[in-house]
């Protein structure tokens, strides 16, 4: 499968990336708000999840208790609640003209099954193709920061999914993965942000990367 060319929309779709307890649903609050005071028409989602279907998909690929579950439903039960909601919610609200928000899409895909759990990058952007549509993130944010930093915010968070509960070193391959990501990329949509700052340096340098790309 070919992947067919960026902009077929009016509207237009931001993703943001990361590993564990990096901030962006913190972020994607706080640009949703910015983009509705510029008049904006925005929609805020999250991967996987985001539409009933793929809530429950979410409950399954992500509970704790699934772990007996192999790696291979894994990659499919991802791309079931991607499929779903780029169905119901994502693909209608771009060709709405709206902007769409999404808290993780694609690319984690690529990082943590493809690159980490070693299925490989094309094989995962086949299905992610076929999930989507054949759509790509107008722009894709990612939050960068080291591993202990976001592995302790989210102990302290309390919530605890299937995922987080990998070794440190699987922690450390998927930073490196996205790391990859951003330097072989061809298209110019992604952005790299340090996640250490302070919220409000973080809202700021994103909302300035946002409205240069509108
Ligand atoms: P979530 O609780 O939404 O946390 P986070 O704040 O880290 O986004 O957890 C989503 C988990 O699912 C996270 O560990 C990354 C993982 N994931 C994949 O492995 N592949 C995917 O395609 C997606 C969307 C998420």
């Amino acid at each position: 499968m070919k992947q067919k060319k960026q902009k077929k929309f009016p509207g237009f779709l931001i993703t943001l990336e990361g590993g564990e307890g990096v901030g962006k649903s913190t972020q994607s609050v706080r640009l949703r708000q910015r983009l509705i005071d510029k008049g904006k028409d925005v929609i805020i989602l999250r991967e996987p999840g985001g539409t009933a279907i793929s809530e429950q998909i979410r409950q399954v690929v992500l509970s704790p208790d699934n772990t007996s579950m192999a790696f291979t439903t894994e990659v499919l039960l991802f791309q079931a609640a991607r499929a779903q909601i780029y169905r119901e919610l994502v693909l209608p609200s771009l060709k709405a003209g709206k902007i769409v928000v999404m808290d993780r899409s694609r690319d984690s895909s690529v990082v943590y099954q493809g690159m980490v759990r070693d299925f490989g990058k094309e094989l995962i952007d086949q299905l992610n193709d076929l999930s989507t549509g054949h759509t790509l993130p107008d722009l894709t944010i990612l939050f960068d920061l080291p591993v202990e930093i976001g592995l302790e915010r989210r102990n302290r968070s309390g919530e605890i999914n299937r995922l987080d509960m990998e070794t440190t070193q699987f922690h450390q391959k998927v930073r490196q993965a996205y790391l990859e990501l951003v330097e072989e990329d061809k298209t110019g949509r992604w952005v790299v942000v340090d996640a250490k700052q302070s919220l409000e340096q973080i809202e700021e340098e994103i909302w300035k990367i946002v409205e240069t790309r509108l």
